[in-house]
């Protein structure tokens, strides 16, 4: 029997648990020794790689989070720790891994898979939707959700307070959460590193607004402008609103992984396997208009991601643009 291992790499996202439940079953179902390596990168390196068993997933489907611990790794940055790693997988006879991961993560994978030749397929797994070649990362769906219920909530006082919030979701440099929550949710103003804005043209807008009767706003800001506080004092010195800021931090990578998600995790987590199985050393598996397929992974390392031009376009009057 072979055996194939599984790790969580970077920041989690609700749709990991769901996805080792399938590892583990689907491992089973294809005849394969299902394992776990805790902590990431990190826990390769610590030899922290345990055999899985189906009750190591009975319960978790409904968890956010990931039940074998994530880590950033900076030791996986240095040869010798790879050459570690690479020594303990090899002593289990594991020669398949599937990373749950982001782009940092996967040009880890990259290195290690060219100096050890260990198999492995990469899930996209980010709430940042940051990743190229892939137009969806695991942990988004919920992510998105995270930030409409808290939105929405945010939106009740604002209407009742007649105030402007600015409310800064996370994204690193990628204002995907941004826009799509912002077009979702009814946001007069969404602001991102993509696309630069424009107060002014904005602000001609909103005057004639509060002269037609608005009286709150909603704007959404992606962490990666680091300008909430700024945007805040601007409504309060050029709109005339009293303003408040909400930064909705790590509360959007937790929570009960959606529908959606979880059927994303079940999918992404079968099509790795099958790469595996079928002899693909080196892929990662991407999801563009409603199909899986692979990409090598020097593809998805070649280039950066790009937003989505089709929801700027859509967005257009809220950025400014
Ligand atoms: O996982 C992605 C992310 O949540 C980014 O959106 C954010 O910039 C970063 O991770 C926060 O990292 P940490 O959890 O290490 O503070």
């Amino acid at each position: 029997m072979s055996q194939i291992a599984i790790l969580c790499s970077g920041g989690d996202v609700s749709g990991m648990n769901p996805a080792l439940k399938r590892f583990v079953e689907y491992s089973f179902e294809k005849g394969l020794i299902p394992y776990f390596v805790q902590g990431g990168y990190e826990g390769l390196i610590d030899n922290l790689i345990v055999k899985a068993s189906y009750n190591d997933v009975t319960g978790i489907i409904h968890r956010g989070g990931t039940k074998i611990y994530s880590a950033r790794s900076k030791r996986f940055m240095q040869k010798k720790h790879r050459n570690t790693a690479a020594m303990n997988l090899k002593a289990q006879g594991i020669d398949k891994l599937v990373v749950l991961g982001g782009d940092g993560s996967f040009r880890g994978m990259d290195v290690f898979f060219k100096e050890q030749a260990i198999s492995f397929c990469g899930i996209p797994a980010t709430i940042d939707n940051d990743i190229n070649g892939t137009q969806y990362c695991l942990g988004v769906d919920t992510a998105l959700n995270v930030i409409k219920v808290a939105t929405d909530n945010i939106r009740d006082t604002a209407s009742s307070f007649k105030r402007a919030f600015v409310i800064e979701v996370m994204g690193n440099d990628c204002g995907y959460l941004a826009l799509v929550s912002a077009l979702t949710s009814g946001a007069e103003m969404c602001l991102i590193p993509e696309i630069q804005y424009d107060l002014e043209k904005l602000k001609i807008r909103y005057l004639k607004e509060v002269e037609q009767g608005r009286n709150y706003f909603i704007a959404i800001v992606a962490e990666g402008l680091a300008n909430a506080k700024e945007i805040a004092q601007w409504f309060e010195d050029e709109i005339g609103f009293e303003s408040r800021v909400t930064t909705l931090g790590h509360i959007q990578r937790g929570g009960n992984p959606t529908v959606k998600e979880r059927l994303m995790a079940y999918q992404f987590c079968t099509y790795a396997i099958d790469s595996l199985l079928s002899g693909k050393s080196n892929s990662v598996i991407c999801y563009n208009n409603g199909k899986f397929d692979f990409k090598e992974i020097y593809e998805i390392n070649s280039k950066k991601y790009e937003i989505d031009k089709s929801l700027v376009s859509l967005g257009k009057s809220l950025l400014s643009k």
